[in-house]
């Protein structure tokens, strides 16, 4: 189905299913014994969603020999990669606070449990904004398995769509003081100058010292549908409503890193590529590759 402009998903859906498959991806991530990521409460969550796609691939149920397109090798890439997703955010918060920041907002927090397992500093404000339905799975799931959040986690259930900085405020955010934004696999699912606004809204919500991360698909300009139909033939085989083809927007938009700069962030990109090569994991050759090819991981400081 085509995305509308004020569509609405739950966890098992549309754009919600992305963040289910994420956190099964971290959940696999967790119990990989080099470690990279530690994060206990993915698993729960993706078992409390309860899509079979996913509970079996946790269970070791999935037979690969059934997927024509998703290989052993290319399951283990693509968990390699959100392994290393994860530790670029984890290490982005836990900079921002040591430099003394107290407040972070999580946009597009989906099934992300930072606000639950990172060691925030006391009387940290960490703010997660999602759509309703998403927000309110997430914190009832980790309330039922008594999980206890690492700082004050306050909630903001709203479409990034509509008008959240007002949300945000409301929920008290303190404007004066430095923030620590992320949006993590958000981008691609917003038009292009709905990407330009949601930056626009956090500069404008930010004093100078707050922060940033976010990461940018450059391919997503000429972005192949087919091929990223093809790879995701498994997950609909397996009755997940997914067409990562029908749920991103491709097409021209401008390049995170100059857009940012020209805002008056000073940021960085790193590309996924780098980030393997740092932790000595193997980089998947082109055919077991994310279907959206290269990644640019960005962070940095406002100082304009
Ligand atoms: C790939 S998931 C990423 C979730 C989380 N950031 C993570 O990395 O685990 C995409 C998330 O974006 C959220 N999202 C996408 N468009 C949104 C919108 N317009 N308003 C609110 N949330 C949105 C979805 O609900 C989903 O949780």
């Amino acid at each position: 189905m085509p995305r509308a402009h004020d569509d609405s998903w739950d966890l098992a859906s549309s754009v919600g299913v992305t963040a289910t498959m994420v956190a099964a991806g971290r959940a696999m991530a967790t119990r990989d014994p080099r470690g990279l990521i530690n994060d206990p409460f993915a698993e729960p969550l993706v078992r409390a969603v309860g899509v079979d796609f996913f509970t079996m691939m946790l269970d070791g149920e999935l037979d690969p020999a059934a997927f024509e397109n998703a290989s052993p090798v290319r399951l283990q890439a693509m968990i390699d990669g959100m392994a290393l997703r994860t530790k670029y955010f984890d290490d982005y918060f836990v900079g921002a606070t040591a430099a003394g920041v107290r407040q972070a907002v999580i946009l597009a927090s989906g099934l992300d449990a930072r606000a639950y397992r990172l060691p925030w500093p006391s009387g940290t404000v960490v703010y997660e904004i999602d759509q309703p339905e998403v927000i309110d799975f997430k914190s009832n799931a980790l309330s039922a398995i008594g999980a206890e959040p690492t700082a004050v986690r306050r909630a903001v259930p709203i479409d990034l769509r509509a008008d959240w900085p007002t949300a945000l405020t409301a929920a008290g955010l303190d404007t004066a003081a430095p923030t620590a934004w992320l949006a993590e696999g958000l981008l691609i699912y917003l038009p292009p100058d709905a990407q330009d606004r949601l930056f626009d809204n956090i500069t404008g919500l930010s004093v100078p010292g707050s922060t940033i991360a976010t990461e940018f698909v450059p391919g997503i300009v000429d972005f192949d549908a087919e091929r990223v139909r093809e790879m995701s033939g498994p997950f609909r085989e397996h009755g997940v409503d997914i067409d990562m083809a029908s749920l991103v927007y491709a097409g021209e938009r401008n390049h995170v890193v100059d857009y940012l700069r020209s805002k008056g962030w000073d940021v960085e990109g790193v590309t996924r590529t780098e980030l393997f090569q740092r932790h000595g994991m193997d980089v998947p050759a082109p055919q077991n590759d994310d279907p959206l090819g290269e990644i640019i991981f960005i962070s940095g400081t406002r100082t304009g």
